[in-house]
């Protein structure tokens, strides 16, 4: 299938750009709270195990399905001639759609704590509830944030996506590289990086199991067609097999490196590790309050733009897959694809905006069976897509791949760009994890998440 479509310049591009969509909110600000929950160490190196393990053979085989077939996740699987999958496609662009609605509202906070910090303002942190419940700011924040998105979006692939991603990833990496160093002159560092580095197996129960693996499966973009749509722009003689390993590489790495950095500043301040979701809106300002007005403005200012570059280069690749279906199923012009989707999106995205304390009704808008407390929606919509649909979709691209398109064709695919991938061992293992494993783990995961979420019926306690 040879195809004209606007595609990314070299393999720097393409790494930059799929390394941009799975360094997000997701490393910085998820994954320190999940390893604090979890336990230390026991989660990370549950995390790291999945993520090569399972998830590497996924992230592969998405990106080959969107090379071969040149088209968004919708347009795909008929491109294949495998049109019943087409529902795979719906439910990537449906999910894409409902993860950026609530993605950019946490986005626009980030922001918004941007500019606090560099006024300052390091009270927010004992303020977080009421700064969320100030719809007119954190909604023109997230407002911004999506408008930023879209314009990036509506420059293309090449000018847009892959100029945009080639400034903020090194970008990013040299920020966080700083902040590492900075974090380990700290005192107790070291005690931060005990917690962190040196696991405890009493720790590992199946509960953190449970919550690395959805964690590997968000980080990575995976089980949405994400990587489908980036893998339409990507030449054939590009070698998918090692960018695949250096976008997981790259993930994992920001990931680790965001531990590195954030439990030495926790222990530093002898605050708590099990801060949650609040921990970087409500314990991280006190800490940079404490190391004085100017060294607390860099820090704390650096930091959150740090995290806003991590979130610009996830919304980009979250808003192309709604754009990509507009433009190849409708024949939309880019631009018009763009701003009607950002628009549709950030509607979309007001209950999430609303449900954090502003309005009762989205704030307790859901008692999930045998819950005592009310979810509210933006946690609901979170619960719904990125904790059942992306396993689910998962699921369905493992089975789709082996079993319907089959594997020699999906080898064949891997292999342009790197013959020697069909005989390796490498190759062994991915038709071996896509065939048993993956369907076998994800099938579990996304069952018990039906279970434990939504019907009250527990496993784990
Ligand atoms: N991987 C992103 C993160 O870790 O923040 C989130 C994400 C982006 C999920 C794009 C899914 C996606 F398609």
């Amino acid at each position: 299938m040879v195809s004209n479509r606007n595609k990314f310049t070299n393999k720097f591009g393409f790494i930059a750009a799929a390394a941009g969509s799975a360094v997000g909110l997701g490393n910085i600000w998820r994954f320190p709270f999940e390893v604090g929950k979890g336990g230390g160490a026991a989660f990370l190196v549950v995390y790291l195990v999945f993520c090569f393990v399972l998830c590497y053979p996924l992230l592969i085989t998405e990106i080959a399905i969107g090379r071969r077939a040149q088209k968004n996740p919708v347009g795909a699987f008929r491109a294949m001639k495998h049109p019943n999958w087409t529902f795979i496609g719906f439910l990537s662009v449906l999910c894409g759609i409902l993860i950026l609605s609530f993605y950019n509202v946490v986005s626009g906070w980030v922001f918004g704590y941007f500019v606090e910090m560099l006024l300052g303002n390091f009270a927010i942190g004992d303020n977080f509830s009421e700064y969320v419940k100030d719809i007119r700011t954190v909604g023109g924040y997230s407002l911004f944030f999506i408008a930023v998105t879209a314009f990036i979006v509506s420059k293309g692939v090449t000018q847009g996506i892959e100029k945009a991603s080639k400034i903020m990833m090194p970008t990013l990496l040299v920020i966080i590289l700083g902040l590492v160093i900075y974090a380990f002159t700290l005192d107790n560092a070291a005690e931060g990086l005990k917690f962190y580095l040196i696991p405890d197996p009493s720790k590992l129960t199946v509960e953190v199991i449970y919550s690395a693996l959805g964690q590997a499966f968000f980080s990575l973009s995976l089980g949405m067609g994400a990587l489908i749509t980036y893998g339409s722009y990507l030449k054939k003689h590009e070698d998918i097999v090692f960018s695949g390993f250096i976008v997981t590489l790259a993930d994992v790495s920001i990931a680790f490196l965001a531990g590195l950095m954030i439990f030495p500043f926790i222990f530093s301040q002898g605050l708590s590790t099990e801060g949650g979701t609040g921990l970087i809106f409500i314990t991280l300002p006190g800490m940079f309050a404490n190391l004085g007005p100017v060294l607390g403005i860099i820090v704390g200012s650096l930091f959150f733009l740090l995290l806003s570059f991590a979130a610009l280069t996830s919304t980009i690749s979250l808003m192309e897959l709604p754009v990509s279906y507009l433009v190849d199923q409708h024949d939309m012009k880019r631009e018009y694809a763009v701003w009607i989707s950002a628009f549709i999106i950030f509607l979309i995205g007001i209950p999430s905006l609303v449900g954090n304390g502003y309005s009762p009704f989205f704030t307790n808008f859901i008692t999930y069976l045998g819950a005592e407390n009310p979810t509210d929606f933006m946690t609901f919509i979170a619960d719904l897509s990125s904790n059942t649909l992306l396993p689910f979709g998962g699921l369905s691209i493992a089975v789709f791949s082996v079993y319907v398109w089959k594997r020699r064709k999906l080898f064949r695919e891997l292999s342009y760009g790197r013959e020697s991938f069909l005989k390796s061992w490498t190759a062994r293992y991915v038709g071996f994890c896509l065939q048993y494993i993956a369907p076998l783990i994800l099938g579990m995961i996304f069952i018990i998440t039906i279970f434990e979420t939504f019907l009250g019926i527990h496993f784990f306690k």
